[in-house]
């Protein structure tokens, strides 16, 4: 079975290709000769993910999942939220996004904030949607170096280090895109019980 990934993160795609196994063909955007931006114009994480697999599915005419993530901060109204990437401008800048998010908590005790991913996945045209979330608070300041986007501000529930303290492979364990894909993982291998 070939499905596409709506990426062209070449980590994500050989992350996800070695925990599905060889009986599902993973393909990038370039592999299927997408060379456009693919369109995420929609005020939620559901409606992007969703935009960007059906996108895919009506244009090139394969299965395909696509992935949204944001970062939702209570005190903030679940802000950024959507806008995670370019919640500072544009120019989708890790340091100013961090920035931001810290001077807008300055002052406030509710430091409450969760990572949510949602997969879109379309067969055929039908949609599946999964959701991986990950409950933890930000930092008063940055710690740590690994990782990337708002990781050195996040502290997952539990745990007294940052994301951006962490190795890669236990932030891939408890992380939101990780418990998300997990879900897919299942329901992809429940479909074809032959991988
Ligand atoms: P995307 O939907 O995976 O492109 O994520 C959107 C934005 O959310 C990214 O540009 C990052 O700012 C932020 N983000 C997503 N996943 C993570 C993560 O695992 N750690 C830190 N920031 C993340």
């Amino acid at each position: 079975m070939k499905l596409v990934f709506a990426t062209n993160n070449p980590h994500k795609l050989r992350e996800l290709q070695q925990l599905l196994g060889d009986k599902i063909q993973l393909l990038s955007l370039t592999d299927i000769g997408c060379d456009e931006e693919v369109p995420e114009n929609q005020e939620t994480l559901e409606g992007n993910a969703a935009e960007k697999a059906f996108f895919i599915f009506e244009k090139f005419g394969f299965n395909c999942f696509a992935d949204d993530t944001g970062l939702e901060v209570e005190a903030l109204n679940g802000e950024p939220g959507v806008y995670s990437a370019r919640y500072a401008g544009e120019d989708k800048n890790a340091e100013a996004n961090m920035g931001k998010v810290l001077d807008q908590l300055n002052g406030k005790e509710n430091r409450k904030a969760r990572f949510r991913t949602v997969i879109s996945l379309v067969i055929d045209g039908e949609e599946t949607q999964f959701e991986g979330i990950v409950d933890g608070k930000i930092l008063e300041e940055k710690q740590g170096e690994a990782g990337f986007g708002y990781d050195p501000v996040f502290q997952p529930d539990g745990f007294s280090e940052s994301f951006a303290e962490m190795e890669a492979g236990q932030k891939n364990r408890i992380s939101h895109r990780g418990r998300a894909v997990e879900k897919l993982i299942a329901y992809l291998k429940n479909l074809n019980k032959s991988i």
